[in-house]
């Protein structure tokens, strides 16, 4: 079966779109109020619901998903039991312990957000008000540089469903507030392949397409499905294939064009529990050297990358931080060529452009960056890439950090590095 399916009950306007074997979207009409459900079946008598709407003999007839979409996006839903919400907003929030920076600032009006009903709430109390949306996902990629004068909503959709298994491959959806690692961990514990080399990646589920997270070899993009994301202008309900996400080297269509429009509620994700093992990574192959290749699994690979993230990246629990502060840049071939007569040992990476990519860690080492301390905050003594707050930092004092290095790098070397964290409130 090719999920999702849309269908109409015959005699109704009531239509669906059955995502999977165990969960659907509702639009149906009573008198004059339509009723929009997320429904998620989680006991037998419901999943037999779900397979009697899609077996061919019911009352049942397949429409297209336009006809579905102009249901839930074009009436005025108002959302039935499932997607009850308690949208609580409080006021003068401290944002530190919800980054991983860990940086002192205070929303304004702060909410958590459990449901795509809970979301809505939340945009037109924010609509209502003439107050801005500030989304917070996993707040791990984010530099707050002063208090935040709109209302922050923490991203807490849970859940992990599977939507078609076929003995080997799985796609499965999860809640975009799930929290990265604890994802990744619970596919190694069912045996699904594929996320491994992407453990302990802090932030959420719903922050990992934004900026196509990667890692030792592995983009999030070549296990990506499909996202659902709420359109912020009105609500509205919408499914991102791959393509349409455009991901590139830290970067989709959620970073670039259509930044601050969406916000993403689900993302599926197509696992193998054969996928090939990926272990290119030189540091991979050295953590893994003790164990025969045929007897490696993805649970090796998993705790191979947990012990190199851990030798090389701080922990934010411990040392706030966003993991890399800049992108690794790429520069023309030439460029890269000339630096190379003069730093025969400088890391390159050919890209398929022809352009070369550098090692950002390597240049503001060179540079004489690493373990930079300036009391409150410095750069990670074991990647130059990191830059940490060791308590009591404020985000004016780490972009000082970030502006000297960017300055220092591109005297040294011509080359100009961008910061891959967001910078939030940074005066322009
Ligand atoms: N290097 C140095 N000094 C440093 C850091 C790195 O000389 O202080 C050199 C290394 O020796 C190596 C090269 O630079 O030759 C690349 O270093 P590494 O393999 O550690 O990876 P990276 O490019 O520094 C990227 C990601 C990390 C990811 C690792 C592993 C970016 C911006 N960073 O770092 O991602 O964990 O590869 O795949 O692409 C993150 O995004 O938060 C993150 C930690």
């Amino acid at each position: 079966m090719q999920y999702p399916v849309y269908l109409q009950l015959l005699g109704t306007k009531n239509v669906y779109a059955i995502q999977g074997p165990s969960r659907f979207y509702e639009c149906s009409t009573m008198g004059d109020q339509t009723l929009c459900h997320d429904v998620v079946a989680t006991t037998w008598p419901e999943r037999q619901r779900i397979l009697d709407m899609v077996a061919d003999d019911g009352p049942w007839e397949r429409i297209s998903r336009e006809a579905f979409m102009h249901c839930w996006n074009d009436r005025n839903c108002h959302m039935g039991s499932s997607e009850t919400s308690a949208f609580e907003v409080r006021e003068h929030v401290e944002l530190a312990p919800h980054t991983t920076f860990g940086i002192a600032a205070k929303a304004r009006w702060f909410a958590d957000v459990s449901s795509i009903a809970g979301l809505r709430e939340a945009l037109n109390w924010s609509r209502q008000r003439g107050v801005e949306l500030f989304v917070l996902g996993g707040g791990s990629n984010m530099l707050l540089h002063r208090d935040v004068d709109a209302l922050v909503i923490r991203i807490q959709m849970r859940g992990v469903e599977v939507l078609s298994d076929d003995g080997r491959r799985i796609q499965v959806a999860v809640g975009a507030g799930e929290v990265w690692h604890d994802f990744v961990l619970h596919t190694l514990d069912q045996g699904w392949g594929g996320l491994e080399n992407l453990s302990l990646i802090p932030g959420s589920v719903g922050a990992s397409p934004m900026q196509n997270i990667g890692a030792y070899g592995v983009e999030i993009r070549e296990h990506f499905a499909w996202l659902d994301a709420i359109r912020v202008s009105d609500g509205a309900l919408q499914r991102f294939t791959e393509k349409q996400c455009n991901f590139d080297y830290r970067e989709s269509i959620f970073k670039r064009e259509e930044k601050g429009k969406w916000i993403i509620v689900r993302v599926a994700f197509n696992l193998d529990r054969k996928s090939a093992l990926r272990m290119e990574y030189g540091a991979i192959e050295r953590e893994l050297q003790h164990l025969p290749e045929a007897k490696r699994t993805h649970r090796d690979v998993s705790e191979a990358v947990i012990r190199i993230r851990k030798s090389k990246l701080p922990d934010p629990a411990i040392a706030g931080n966003a993991g890399s502060f800049f992108k690794n840049p790429t520069v023309p071939k030439n460029v890269a060529n000339a630096l190379l007569s003069t730093h025969p040992k400088m890391p390159h990476y050919p890209q398929l452009s022809g352009d070369i990519k550098l090692a950002a860690g390597w240049l503001i080492e060179q540079a004489g960056w690493k373990g930079h301390n300036r009391t409150t905050h410095g750069v990670h003594d074991q990647q130059a890439l990191v830059l940490v707050n060791f308590g009591g930092a404020s985000g004016k004092e780490i972009w000082s950090l970030a502006s000297d290095i960017i300055d220092s790098v591109k005297t040294e070397f011509g080359v100009l590095l961008e910061p891959e964290v967001n910078q939030v409130g940074l005066d322009s």
